[in-house]
Order: structure tokens, then C-alpha cells, then sequence
């Protein structure tokens, strides 16, 4: 029997929460964890790694994964929405766009950080290029801040939307970093423009 494109579609969605109901019997948080170990299995990210951040961290699935993978690794997880303990994971309550939440971030840490995750997404509004400009936003951000918290070998994964300023961050990455590549975990629903950069080799004046 032939499969229209709507059943089509059904089956892919039954078939991506499988990630969903996997997160469940498994104890993360999230089905979004599974995206990060996605991205580690493409990019090595947990290699060497003795201090990462993880931004926009609630519920927690990501942080859980840090926290399995990085044995004696100082985690620190920041979110605007209070995140449930993780034990050995430090968590900032805070607004990452506000300066003194940056001040904040940097002083919790004694060296700088191998890795820098974000999976921070700006609240929806209904206008999908609003999202798509606030969440893109969000991530550019994360690529300026990281020229103060990451050292030169480390490395920034951030999400963002392939849609409006997704050129624009593009060109910010490229210009701070030597190696800019993008990356769509299979976790990530197809229908999402979601995607994340991974960005590595600091640039040095
Ligand atoms: C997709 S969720 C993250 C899921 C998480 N990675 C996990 O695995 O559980 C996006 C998060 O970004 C956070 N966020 C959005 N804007 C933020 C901001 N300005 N500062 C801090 N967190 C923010 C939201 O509160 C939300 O919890």
C-alpha cells in the first residue's frame, strides 16, 4: 500500500517519540537529552572536558547527561525557571541577558570552561519569525559570551533556528571561530527549523 504524506508524517512522529517515552523509562528530564548525546557522538564534546556550562538548562536533561558523561567535572547550569536539584550540578536561577546574570556566571567559576552548551529557546509567541529572531538572539548572544568563559580549545554548542539572522549568527560565529559547523540531531522533531552550531578554535588576535 502506498503511504500518503500525512501518514508519512505520522509514522516519523510516532517514531521520534520513541525519545520521548525512551527519556521517561530512562530518568531524564527530557527528550532534549538525547540531543546532546546526539551531538556528542558527531562532535566529541565530553573529550577532556573539566568544566562545562549549560544554559537554559530546565528541566534538566541536558545537565543529567553532563553530569553522567563528565566524571570530576565542575557543571554549572543556568536557567530563568528554577531547575530541581542535580546532584553535582551548581545551578544559577537567572536571566542569561541580563548583565549582572553574565557577572554572576563568571564568577562561579575558578577556571575557564571546556564546553558551553545552550539549549535556550525564547518563549513562543504564535509569530514563528519572532521566535526565530528572539531564539536566534539568545544564540548570538551565547557567541559573544563565550569569548569570556570558554578558554581557546574549548568548544560552544548552541541551538538556534535556520530561518531569519540565522546568516547573521553564521557570520558572528565565523568571525570569533575557526571551525563553524551545524548539526541536526535525529531527535530533533523534522518539522523544527531548530538546528545547533558547534563552534571551536577560538580565534586570537
Ligand atoms: C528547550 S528548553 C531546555 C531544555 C533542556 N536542555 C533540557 O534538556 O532539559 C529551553 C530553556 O531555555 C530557557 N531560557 C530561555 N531564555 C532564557 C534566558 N534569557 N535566560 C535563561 N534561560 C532561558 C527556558 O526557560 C527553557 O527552560
Amino acid at each position: 500500500m502506498r503511504k500518503n504524506k500525512s501518514s508519512k508524517n505520522w509514522i516519523i512522529q510516532q517514531h521520534r517519540d520513541q525519545y520521548f517515552k525512551q527519556a521517561k523509562s530512562s530518568g531524564f528530564r527530557s527528550r532534549s537529552a538525547y540531543k546532546l548525546l546526539e551531538l556528542n557522538t558527531k562532535f566529541k564534546l565530553f573529550k577532556n572536558c573539566k568544566t562545562a556550562i549549560d544554559l537554559g538548562s530546565y528541566p534538566g536533561g541536558w545537565s543529567q547527561i553532563l553530569k553522567k558523561k563528565l566524571k570530576n567535572c565542575k557543571i554549572l547550569s543556568i536557567d530563568i525557571k528554577k531547575m530541581e536539584k542535580i546532584d553535582g550540578v551548581d545551578f544559577l536561577c537567572c536571566d542569561f541577558q541580563k548583565e549582572k546574570s553574565k557577572e554572576k556566571i563568571l564568577k562561579k567559576l575558578s577556571n575557564k570552561a571546556d564546553l558551553l552548551v545552550s539549549d535556550m529557546a525564547a518563549d513562543t509567541t504564535g509569530n514563528k519569525d519572532l521566535d526565530c529572531i528572539r531564539t536566534n538572539a539568545l544564540c548570538a548572544e551565547v557567541i559573544e559570551f563565550s569569548s569570556f568563559v570558554i578558554n581557546e580549545s574549548g568548544v560552544v554548542i548552541a541551538k538556534l533556528f535556520n530561518g531569519k539572522d540565522f546568516l547573521n549568527v553564521k557570520n558572528l560565529a565565523q568571525n570569533k571561530f575557526r571551525k563553524v559547523n551545524f548539526f541536526k540531531p535525529e531527535s530533533s522533531k523534522a518539522y523544527s527549523k531548530e538546528t545547533y552550531i558547534h563552534c571551536a578554535g577560538i580565534k586570537t588576535l
